[in-house]
């Protein structure tokens, strides 16, 4: 069990946060499978101050998601403030979110050279500022996610010291991806550092990076006693995962997915992709582009399968939601 700011998780499942991937319709399909709880991507504080029009969507957060959280990113502690109380209040005519959970692990070189995301690595009495300015702004709990050091060279050190000081600020739970932002995506996670984490603060710690299996995610528990796992990539064209490790700590066996069983999950995808286009249309939001993000997502479905690489260069040829469930449902009507 996973408990924070009156939230409780019973396996402590989480989905990761992924810009241009983990969208409302794709939370969805994690929550039916598993995941219990989620963080949207990460959202601009600067963009929602200054009332940019396409923000509030990527914050805007539905009731039956909840629990979930919207993360936001920056490193003006007013504006970080400002943002965390506007979406408190629920964005884009969604729900009120659970939690607010802050970026400090964003490696992106735009990010970083603004200082936000894990820039504040290299900055921890700032760090320390946003976290305890958004605490006084919202009566939400307020998370972090962070990195295990800036350079390699530097891994794990000081992080157990700036993971206290942000529990000390007012954080609720940490979050640690178990790579150097110097590292971005490559190389292995460093589970001791995140252990070194989790004996270091009182605060639930939640294991980030390469968990895509249950035997990734026993391993992550194992070596570093966290409190709760948080999967990205692994759920990727597998939302089933969630469900695979559930029933690893239950103890209970597993059957994977049948090529249908996917494929059907694939146009349930599509149809909230559809929904959500639809949502966004009709309250005038400025519309994502949807076939663009989902091609990529509803080729995931694909991965390993025998006409696996046909069907992925079907969906890249794809200009809207419509071809792709049209390619989806031939392929499974095959
Ligand atoms: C395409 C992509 C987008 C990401 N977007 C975010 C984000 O918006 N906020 C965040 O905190 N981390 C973001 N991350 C990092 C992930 O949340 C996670 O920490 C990282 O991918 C390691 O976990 P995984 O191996 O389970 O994917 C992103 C990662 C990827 C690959």
């Amino acid at each position: 069990m996973l408990s924070f700011g009156g939230i409780s998780l019973r396996h402590g499942l989480l989905l990761a946060p992924l810009a241009g991937y983990t969208d409302v319709a794709f939370r969805a399909i994690c929550r039916l499978h598993g995941a219990e709880y989620q963080v949207t991507e990460m959202v601009s504080s600067r963009a929602l101050c200054y009332h940019d029009k396409k923000t509030p969507r990527l914050a805007r957060v539905g009731e039956e998601e909840l629990p979930c959280a919207v993360q936001i990113f920056g490193s003006e502690p007013a504006y970080m403030a400002e943002a965390a109380a506007m979406v408190e209040k629920g964005m884009a005519g969604g729900a009120a979110p659970s939690a607010i959970d802050i970026n400090m692990g964003c490696p992106v070189k735009k990010i970083v050279s603004a200082g936000d995301g894990s820039a504040l690595l290299k900055n921890p009495s700032l760090a320390y500022d946003i976290v305890k300015a958004v605490k006084g702004a919202v009566s939400l709990p307020v998370t972090v996610k962070i990195r295990v050091g800036y350079t390699e060279k530097e891994k794990g050190k000081g992080i157990p010291e700036f993971a206290k000081a942000l529990e000390e600020a007012g954080a609720s739970l940490i979050t640690v991806h178990g790579r150097t932002r110097e590292a971005m995506y490559s190389g292995q996670v460093d589970l001791a550092s995140i252990a070194a984490v989790k004996a270091a603060v009182s605060v639930p710690v939640v294991g980030n990076g390469d968990i895509a299996s249950a035997e990734d995610a026993l391993r992550m528990l194992r070596e570093t006693g966290c409190d709760g796992l948080m999967i990205g990539r692994g759920a990727v064209g597998n939302p089933f995962v969630f469900e695979e490790i559930a029933a690893a700590l239950e103890g209970r066996d597993y059957t994977p997915p049948t090529v249908e069983e996917r494929l059907s999950l694939a146009l349930l995808h599509l149809s909230l992709l559809e929904k959500e286009a639809e949502r966004a249309l009709a309250t005038g939001e400025s519309a994502p582009p949807f076939a663009a993000e989902a091609r990529k997502q509803i080729a995931a479905y694909t991965k390993g399968m025998r006409e696996g690489a046909a069907l992925r260069a079907a969906l890249c040829r794809a200009a809207s939601l419509a071809e792709m469930t049209a390619i989806v449902t031939r392929a499974l009507e095959k």
